[in-house]
């Protein structure tokens, strides 16, 4: 039987870990569909967006009203907690609700701690 409905996964940050990690294995995954593409250099979003078919963005915001199942952060540290808070801020609106995967998870405790001003 084949697979009825892809996840629609988003990477924000198409930098080593995004393309090489994240964008390499779900390319791999048939039941994932690689439907967006966000980094603030553009050229890195529009190179995945050329290889992988999807849609290039450069500002996660972009991305808060879109259709998306999942969302892989792979920015710098010190944007994980903001922008995996943002995402997370759509439960209400879609229903299902939109996990949430993080680069490293050693940062991930204290990245949030940071963005709600709790040392
Ligand atoms: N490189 C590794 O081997 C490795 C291994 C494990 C974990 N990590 C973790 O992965 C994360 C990313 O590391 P990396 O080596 O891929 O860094 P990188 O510099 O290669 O990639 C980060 C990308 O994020 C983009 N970016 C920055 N701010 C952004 C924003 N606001 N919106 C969209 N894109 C943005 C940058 O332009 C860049 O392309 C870090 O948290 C790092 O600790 C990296």
């Amino acid at each position: 039987m084949g697979i009825e409905k892809k996840l629609k996964v988003a990477v924000v940050g198409c930098g080593n870990i995004g393309t090489g990690a994240h964008i390499g294995n779900y390319a791999k995954n048939e039941g994932v569909e690689l439907a967006w593409f966000c980094d603030i250099i553009p050229e890195r979003a529009d190179e995945m967006a050329e290889k992988h078919g999807g849609i290039a963005v450069y500002d996660y915001h972009e991305l808060l009203d879109k259709d998306i199942d999942l969302v892989s952060v792979c920015t710098h540290n010190d944007m994980h907690a903001p922008i995996s808070i943002d995402h997370l801020h759509r439960f209400p609106a879609c229903g299902e609700g939109c996990p949430v995967r993080k680069a490293r998870r050693a940062h991930f405790a204290g990245s949030f701690g940071d963005a709600a001003g709790r040392p």
